[in-house]
């Protein structure tokens, strides 16, 4: 990811801002839990920032140790559906770093189709980063 590994210190910066944002009148960032639902385990997060009416940009990350089973896919399944159903959305996109496969193939099952591929899109860890832009359209 591009913020790098955080400190305790960004941690709880990341979590209050997080809590903070729960509470926003219009509520902007939908940033949820991903539990493990036999462990009841924190495994990861899934989220919609809606910074434009409309549209929400959507993300996910999973706890190395979980990867490949499916989890991902069913996140952003359901965070898509709440998406246009729940919040009235018109379009969801997401970005995704060029040699990222599995964040690829998690936007394409959740229903995402690459539209256009950003050169030099990002600067982050001292590089430039090309990302591809996924969306889906209700
Ligand atoms: C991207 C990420 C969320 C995927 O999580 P996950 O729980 O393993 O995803 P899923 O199991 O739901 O699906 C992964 C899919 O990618 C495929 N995949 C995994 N690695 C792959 C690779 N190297 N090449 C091609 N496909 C790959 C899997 O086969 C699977 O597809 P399938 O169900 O058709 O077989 C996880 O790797 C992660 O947290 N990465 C770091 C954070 C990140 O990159 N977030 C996305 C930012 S846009």
């Amino acid at each position: 990811m591009f913020h790098g590994v955080r400190t305790v210190a960004d941690t709880q910066d990341y979590l209050d801002r997080m809590i903070e944002s729960q509470a926003a009148d219009p509520r902007v960032v939908w940033e949820l839990a991903v539990v493990e639902t036999a462990t009841g385990r924190l495994v990861g997060a899934c989220d919609l920032t809606c910074e434009s009416a409309g549209e929400g940009d959507l993300g996910f990350i999973l706890s190395k140790d979980v990867w490949g089973r499916g989890y991902a896919s069913e996140a952003a399944r359901a965070m898509v559906r709440a998406g246009f159903d729940r919040l009235g959305l018109t379009r969801v996109f997401a970005t995704c770093d060029v040699a990222n496969p599995a964040s690829a193939r998690v936007l394409e099952k959740a229903g995402l189709t690459r539209v256009a591929t950003l050169e030099r899109h990002t600067f982050a860890l001292g590089r430039w980063w090309t990302s591809d832009l996924y969306e889906v359209r209700a």
